[in-house]
């Protein structure tokens, strides 16, 4: 049996409900194979952590948690505690603290959902983004100037190094060939406008595409690529691009996959000098929270791909039979989903069918 220690920040909203689901999930996975055993440490970090204690995690937060074998999170951020801090001084510092310089976001609509775009079918939505994590348009670097004059100016620097830029571009196209797909990498850019960060992404995009000579590829603005992304999904296969633009793509890529209920992800350190860590896409979504409407099944395609990850495939392919299964149920789903089940209904049904896919 392998055990693992995994540190569990459940964060706020409606990240603390679709966190126990994936939890049990987990549970059920070692009670029901006795493969693996997860020894798990709770973290109360989050927004009510800030206003009691005016920090959003211990000050030797990132030393608590840097000898674990994974990290599981929620969503951080709850109204009361501006954005940018509840985010930067957690979920960010993570993040950049573990050098977590892939984002890896899967979007892929499954085979029991019908396509929001007309005339797509399944199979034509399946890519897989990896966004820069850790620099570029996020490096937190600027400030305010001459604050209440006239000429007050706000500046936002972005950081694009080489060290990090070729890392993650080397990753891309490693995946696109292990993948084996198209064997097709879409490099995101805007260096129409963004003359120095997109031009040198750029650069070295043509620098590793020489190494890659097995790999076709394509380079679109980010405003292009949001049309093809719609226009003409089936021609993207793993695409890569800079901290903001993966952002925003891959929350159109959730759009194209049934919603933000189904968009998992990992911030990973392939180096593996720091822990990993695992969370969906979406936020605390703070109008739906506390009241059991939360689509798990982002949460729970987040554990399987952490299952993935730990070298678990076999368990990760029954975790998305699980999830796949309860696509079955829909007036089951939750309301996002057109059902009337609860976030806890959908976990139970999960756990469920896995467990008789193993017994
Ligand atoms: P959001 O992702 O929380 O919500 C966007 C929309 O999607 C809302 O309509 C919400 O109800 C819906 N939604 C999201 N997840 C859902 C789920 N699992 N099931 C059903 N519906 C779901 O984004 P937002 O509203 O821009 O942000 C809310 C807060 O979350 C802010 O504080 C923001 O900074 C934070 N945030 C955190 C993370 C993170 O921790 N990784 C990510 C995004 C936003
Ligand atoms: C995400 C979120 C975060 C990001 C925010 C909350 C800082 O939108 O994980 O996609 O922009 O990375
Ligand atoms: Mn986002």
């Amino acid at each position: 049996m392998k055990k693992y220690k995994i540190a569990v920040i459940p964060g706020d909203g409606i990240g603390v409900e679709v966190m126990k689901e994936g939890v049990k999930v987990l549970e059920t996975l070692s009670k029901l194979t006795g493969e693996v055993a997860f020894d798990f440490t709770w973290f109360d970090w989050g927004c009510e952590y800030y206003l009691e204690n005016g920090k959003m995690m211990d000050d030797d937060g990132l030393e608590k948690l840097k000898n674990f074998d994974a990290i599981l999170l929620g969503a951080v951020g709850f109204p009361g505690v501006p954005d940018h801090v509840s985010l930067r001084d957690l979920l960010l510092k993570i993040r950049q603290g573990f050098d977590q310089y892939i984002n890896y976001r899967p979007v892929k609509l499954l085979s029991e959902l019908d396509c929001p775009i007309k005339g797509k079918k399944p199979g034509d939505i399946d890519m897989i983004f990896i966004r820069e994590n850790t620099e570029g348009e996020y490096a937190g670097i600027g400030g305010i100037e001459r604050e209440g004059k006239e000429e007050e100016i706000a500046l936002q620097t972005s950081v694009f190094t080489r060290k990090t830029t070729e890392k993650v571009m080397d990753y891309a196209f490693d995946l696109a060939k292990k993948r084996n797909k198209l064997n097709h990498l879409t490099s995101i850019t805007k260096s129409n406008a963004l003359n120095h960060s997109m031009v040198f992404w750029d650069k070295i995009f043509k620098e590793k595409k020489a190494n890659y000579p097995e790999i076709k590829t394509a380079e679109y603005h980010v405003d292009a690529a949001a049309m093809y992304m719609i226009q003409r999904p089936e021609s993207f296969d793993v695409v890569v691009a800079s901290n903001l633009f993966g952002d925003i793509l891959t929350d159109l890529g959730a759009a194209l996959q049934g919603g933000l209920g189904f968009a998992a992800g990992a911030n990973i350190n392939p180096d593996g000098k720091y822990p990993s860590m695992f969370e969906p896409v979406h936020g605390s979504a703070p109008e739906i929270a506390g009241k059991g409407l939360a689509n798990p099944i982002a949460m729970i395609w987040t554990i399987k791909i952490m299952l993935d990850f730990l070298g678990h495939e076999s368990l990760a392919d029954t975790v998305m039979k699980g999830i796949e299964g309860s696509l079955e149920m829909r007036e089951k789903l939750t309301p996002d989903m057109g059902g009337k089940g609860s976030t806890s209904q959908v976990g139970e049904i999960i756990c469920d069918i896995m467990s008789k896919k193993l017994n």
